[in-house]
């Protein structure tokens, strides 16, 4: 099992592993596949941290990151200078503070409330064009970063060029085929063709639809991966068929004993159907597919605010997700995660996922030929 993108990013298997666990990262990486770290949740500081890590763990193999940028965003938190909770309109915040204090949900300990609330108002900076390019430049620091993925709208014409100067692939995920043609004008060397299906940020097209629609629309010029559902060898084998190069998966790594989720929120995860896994606005302000729970539900009331733009929302939403999670709320508790999330009954491990979706897609190759004997 190998394509075009194996050999020009120099891995084994096209498995690509979006996460934000590093040792996630560095074991589909090792297991052949191309493991990408999705940094736009780490400071500048700790992403330096993650990498040297990685380069540490993954021995000579390239790996990736991932930024998030939106399109639209909040001008007046990019100009902002100061605290960006003080652009939070009272009425946000007071929604946001009723909901856990009806759930009486405990506030942060003293000093460790204000350590992740400081914490995470960086981390906001980096949904802002500035902020995605202090994420870039620790990027170049570290020679085995070989693909750069930009989440939420093309790169910017400067970032690719610096990105090619330094033999660094550009890649872009796309939710319809109009997409893929103006990531290709910017300069994108790898689409990843993303369906409504998938974890996080996500559009509204199926990726039984979407995949061939951007593979027309890439017309040979750049190796499209498939991603939203994917949890089996015989869905590779369909991407595959629908013309993809590989394939692209973020909800699979969030059952595996490597992900960075606590045993609470891995519970949640197995115990989730499908059909839990709904498109909301209330994490980032744009519609996120995540668990649903009596936070995300809150949101979509009559009486709830507007949610704010880019990166406020998240700045809002991510002190209260901290807040749930210490208290340990499964019934508050509203991770990111693909209708996938229906596949993942118990903890697996890296390993083991990479061996069994190369040996089912084996099978339904097989199974594919038979067809035609
Ligand atoms: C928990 C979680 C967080 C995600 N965060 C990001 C992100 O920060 N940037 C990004 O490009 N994609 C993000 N995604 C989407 C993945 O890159 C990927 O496209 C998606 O997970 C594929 O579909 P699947 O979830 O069905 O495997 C996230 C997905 C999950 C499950």
């Amino acid at each position: 099992m190998s394509s075009k993108i194996c050999k020009m990013l120099g891995c084994e298997v096209p498995i690509f592993a979006f996460s934000h666990c590093r040792d996630v990262v560095v074991e589909v990486t090792r297991a052949g596949g191309f493991g990408v770290l999705g940094a736009s949740s780490f400071t500048p500081e700790q992403l330096e941290v993650e990498l040297r890590w990685i380069d540490d763990h993954v021995g000579d193999k390239p790996y990736g990151l991932d930024i998030v940028v939106p399109g639209r965003y909040s001008k007046e938190a990019e100009a902002h200078a100061g605290r960006l909770d003080a652009l939070i309109p009272a009425q946000h915040q007071a929604f946001m503070d009723k909901i856990l204090e009806d759930a009486k949900v405990p506030p942060l300990p003293p000093g460790e409330a204000e350590r992740i609330h400081d914490e995470i108002l960086e981390i906001g900076r980096n949904r802002t064009p500035t902020g995605g390019m202090r994420l870039v430049q620790i990027a170049l620091k570290h020679p085995q970063v070989k693909l750069l993925v930009s989440a939420l709208g093309e790169p910017r014409a400067d970032v690719v060029q610096v990105l090619h100067e330094r033999g660094i692939l550009v890649g872009a995920l796309c939710g319809k085929a109009a997409h893929a043609v103006r990531n290709l004008e910017a300069g994108v060397d790898v689409l990843i063709a993303q369906g409504t299906e998938a974890g996080g940020h996500t559009g509204d097209i199926s990726t039984m639809v979407l995949v061939p629609q951007v593979v027309e629309a890439a017309a040979g010029r750049a190796p499209v991966l498939a991603a939203g559902g994917i949890t089996r060898g015989s869905q590779v084998a369909a991407a595959m068929a629908l013309g993809a190069d590989g394939v692209w998966c973020g909800t699979l790594w969030l059952g595996t004993r490597e992900s960075e989720l606590a045993p609470f929120e891995k519970e949640v995860m197995f115990a989730a159907k499908s059909e839990d896994a709904v498109r909301r606005r209330c994490r980032t302000g744009k519609p996120v597919r995540m668990i649903k729970s009596q936070m995300s539900e809150a949101w979509e009331q009559p009486d709830a605010p507007k949610p704010l733009l880019a990166p406020l929302q998240s700045v809002l939403y991510n002190p209260a997700h901290e807040r749930v999670v210490r208290a340990q709320r499964k019934e508050l508790y509203s991770h990111a995660a693909g209708q996938a999330v229906g596949d993942l009954k118990h903890e697996t491990s890296v390993k083991d996922v990479m061996y069994t979706l190369q040996l089912e897609y084996a099978q339904a190759v097989e199974r594919m030929a038979s067809l035609s004997e």
